[in-house]
């Protein structure tokens, strides 16, 4: 009798294990097991081989095999029907168009910032990134603006609570100072980025903005190397009709330092909002590294000059594009947006 047992058991498995797709192949599992010659029968008929004495115990298994055979059939229905009913009932239309999918655009900053980039990439410079929590050192100290520098208070600074030596960069300058430490010398990088200040929003300022920076460090980098990268940079970026100038400023950590301007390129130069009604527009801060930020970094300051620049990713885009509102660039609205070609 166990071989019986036995095959009940594994009858039993093989109808779990049972799957239809379709009505066909319920059909068949009822052929296969609760047709007149299907197993179930053949199964049932070995009753009249059972002992007496056990027949009572065969009867409720034999049957409850039974049970269990059909209730599968039920479900196996259940499956395939609701198949078949879902693909007759159907009213959707195949040869339908689809959705058009709806292109998006790239944030406006994004394609500025990709603009200098490669144009800094053609000449050679590489990206470096660094992180946006900086501590004092990268971004103040080692830039030559030890605690109490006054200059700390041209950036407006963002500080994390929880440390005091912890805060939000000021300009991507940290960066350099990062590249500077790692020794590997010349240098050349540009390092754009997202950047904070402690500002009142308004048309001309955000709490943060973006930045790309370069840092070219090698043996007999000149002022002369400086004004061409720069020359050639806002002549790839904005064409030939305008006029450029360079003034001179101070910056802590450049020795000299000066400011690039160029003629307005939303009035042309006659005078309006943009321009504060002077025809000029300071669109970056450059100068050659002080000797000591060079020291701070251990690099031989006899040996190795450099040249530094830093520009404002949202003023470039206001001038290229014509916008004269810097908080359209953080509304995301898609009216402003959608302006702007998909291209990189
Ligand atoms: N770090 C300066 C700023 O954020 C820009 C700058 C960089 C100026 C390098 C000179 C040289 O304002």
């Amino acid at each position: 009798m166990e071989a019986l047992l036995q095959r009940i058991e594994a009858l039993k498995t093989e109808i779990s294990s049972f799957v239809a797709a379709k009505a066909d192949d319920t059909e068949a599992f009822r052929i296969k097991y609760l047709g007149t010659k299907g197993l179930v029968k053949e199964v049932m008929g070995e009753m009249k081989n059972v002992p007496v004495e056990r027949k009572k115990e065969f009867g409720q298994l034999l049957n409850e095999f039974k049970l269990f055979a059909e209730a599968k059939y039920g479900e196996l229905q259940t499956v395939t029907d609701a198949t078949q009913t879902n693909a007759e009932n159907s009213t959707f239309d195949w040869s339908l168009p689809g959705d058009p999918l709806r292109e998006g655009s790239r944030h406006p900053i994004s394609l500025v910032r990709n603009q200098v980039v490669s144009i800094f990439q053609r000449l050679g410079f590489a990206v470096a990134e660094g992180p946006e929590i900086e501590d004092d050192w990268h971004n103040f100290t080692a830039l030559n603006m030890p605690e109490n520098h006054t200059a700390r208070d041209m950036q407006d600074t963002f500080y994390i609570s929880q440390n005091p030596d912890w805060i939000l960069r000021t300009h991507t300058s940290s960066v350099q100072v990062r590249e500077m430490e790692k020794g590997k010398l010349p240098i050349r990088i540009i390092c754009p980025g997202r950047v904070y200040r402690n500002e009142t929003i308004s048309a001309r300022a955000h709490c943060f903005f973006h930045q790309v920076e370069g840092l070219y460090i090698a043996e007999n980098v000149s002022f002369a190397d400086l004004k061409q990268t720069l020359y050639f940079f806002v002549q790839e970026m904005f064409g030939k009709d305008f006029k450029v100038r360079f003034r001179p400023s101070y910056f802590p950590f450049t020795e000299p330092s000066a400011e690039m301007d160029i003629s307005c390129l939303i009035c042309g130069g006659t005078g309006c909002n943009v321009c504060k009604h002077t025809g000029w527009v300071e669109i970056l801060g450059c100068g050659m590294v002080h000797p000591n930020l060079l020291e701070n970094c251990g690099i031989d300051s006899n040996k190795y000059t450099g040249f530094a620049f830093g520009m404002g990713i949202e003023r470039i885009t206001m001038l290229k594009y014509q916008i004269k509102d810097l908080r359209l660039f953080s509304e995301n609205d898609v009216r402003f947006l959608k302006q702007f070609s998909a291209a990189t």
